[in-house]
């Protein structure tokens, strides 16, 4: 832990003569953090943190969140400097490497993913194996699971160069196995990566082009994508990444740690809110339903949300929220689509959302989510692929997550405890004996 602990907290057990004095650490910015390590040896107790709200799982040096601020750092570096200046590949050269890369580098690293974009030839019979209705974030936990069957030159955790060549292969795979996702469920021929393309403009191909014609992406497009990669790219320890580094510290490979935390981003909690938020503007309908809305969102046994709103850490605007609701104009004025009733409904209804008393005394702002899935619709994605654009964004941050964890030197397993409030041990009765 290189976190310096310059003071202590110093608890007893009432009723006791037991004490443990924690060290409290500090980061380079942030709460400092009480290291509880000792205290099931000193005082025979265990803390209890359902949902790790005042948890602290690992030391980190990739993403820095001031929830309260609204500040959103990768290696350092402002979200809004990065969405304006950078480049999706580059944040992914940043975030697994922690530096920013000069020319030459950037170079290396985006032919090094690009040369990895094709998927190998026997992946395309996993598809059929899937109802043809399956949904994209079905099909790529099973495939991306399944990409451990075929890249054995790659599985030893230990190898930093395994390492580095399986991150490749996620990061450039991901846009392929997505595309492809689509192509099943539309029934098209799967189209294969076009290398001379840049990221998302190679994604926005396979997703869109068909063999029978030329198909030019519109750099509109193109850059919009890029966009939302780099505000998806990483956010911290949420409930996916820690999926991943959970997964990860048992040993597993990254294929299967990857395909572990695709199955936590689906949760209409996490990335699965993009296409919840679109459900329930259809739901709405229009805006004079949104007051009708509204009060089954606060009847508490409703258990109806503000799909979009809210969010464990920022207690203030999402910063990725501005950035995507200025970007959402953009895209709908430079396509030309004027007043399209959805965008409409939902700036109508974070109008009355951010005047509510039950959301202003909670703190709930827009998050990401809440735009994400108006832009993606107006891209021409179907609602059922946003979670999958997302788990396509999210790979760079899990797998270099999953990196940082394996060269942690205090890295064990992840093994929580808990309160068990079952039954005592009791004796086995035979059937008859019972009742
Ligand atoms: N709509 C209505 N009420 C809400 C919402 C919401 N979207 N979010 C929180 N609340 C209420 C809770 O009911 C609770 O009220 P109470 O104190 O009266 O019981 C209070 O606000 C605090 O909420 P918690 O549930 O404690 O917040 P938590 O941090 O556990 O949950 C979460 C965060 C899951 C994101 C929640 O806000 C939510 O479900 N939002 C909607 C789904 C969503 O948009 N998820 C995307 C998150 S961002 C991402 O993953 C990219």
């Amino acid at each position: 832990m290189s976190g310096s602990a310059k003071r202590s907290i110093t608890i007893t057990l009432d009723g006791t003569n037991k004490s443990s004095t924690l060290p409290v650490l500090s980061g380079s910015i942030g709460p400092e953090v009480a290291d509880i390590r000792r205290i099931y040896a000193d005082l025979g107790i265990f803390t209890y943190d359902p949902g790790y709200g005042a948890t602290a799982a690992c030391e980190s040096k990739i993403t820095y969140i001031d929830g309260d601020a609204g500040v959103l750092l990768y290696r350092g570096y402002p979200i809004e400097q990065l969405a304006e200046h950078s480049s999706f590949l580059e944040v992914c050269y940043l975030l697994m490497n922690g530096e920013l890369p000069t020319p030459a580098q950037l170079r290396e690293y985006e032919m090094g993913i690009l040369r990895h974009t094709m998927l190998h030839e026997q992946i395309r019979q996993f598809y059929n194996g899937f109802r043809r209705d399956a949904h994209p974030m079905a099909v790529m936990c099973g495939v991306v699971g399944a990409l451990s069957a075929f890249y054995h030159d790659s599985l030893d955790i230990n190898n930093p160069e395994h390492r580095r060549i399986s991150a490749f292969r996620l990061i450039a795979k991901m846009p392929t196995i997505a595309a492809w996702a689509h192509k099943y469920n539309t029934g098209q021929p799967f189209m294969y990566p076009q290398n001379r393309l840049g990221y998302a403009e190679n994604f926005l191909y396979m997703f869109n082009a068909v063999p029978a014609e030329e198909y030019k992406v519109n750099p509109i497009l193109a850059r919009a994508m890029d966009l939302i990669m780099i505000l998806h790219a990483d956010h911290e320890q949420n409930a996916s990444t820690s999926t991943v580094r959970l997964s990860g510290s048992t040993g597993a490979n990254p294929f299967a740690c990857i395909a572990a935390g695709i199955a936590s981003l689906w949760g209409p909690a996490h990335g699965g809110a993009n296409e919840a938020v679109l459900k329930m503007l259809a739901d709405i309908g229009h805006v004079r339903n949104i007051p009708e809305f509204l009060s089954e969102v606060k009847d508490k046994g409703s258990h109806t949300k503000l799909m979009g709103f809210g969010h464990r850490v920022y207690k203030n605007y999402d910063p990725r929220a501005k950035i995507i609701q200025k970007a959402c104009h953009d895209v709908l004025g430079e396509l030309g689509i004027k007043g399209d009733p959805l965008l409409d409904l939902a700036l109508e209804l974070e109008k009355i959302a951010l005047n509510d008393k039950y959301f202003v005394d909670r703190k709930l702002y827009p998050n990401v989510d809440f735009y994400s899935g108006i832009i993606l619709k107006a891209m021409g994605f179907p609602t059922s692929m946003f979670t999958a654009l997302f788990a396509v964004s999210r790979t760079v941050g899990w797998i270099s997550q999953w990196a940082e964890m394996i060269e942690d030197p205090e890295q064990r397993i992840g093994r929580p405890r808990q309160i068990y409030t079952g039954p005592t041990q009791r004796e086995y009765l035979p059937p008859g004996q019972r009742g």
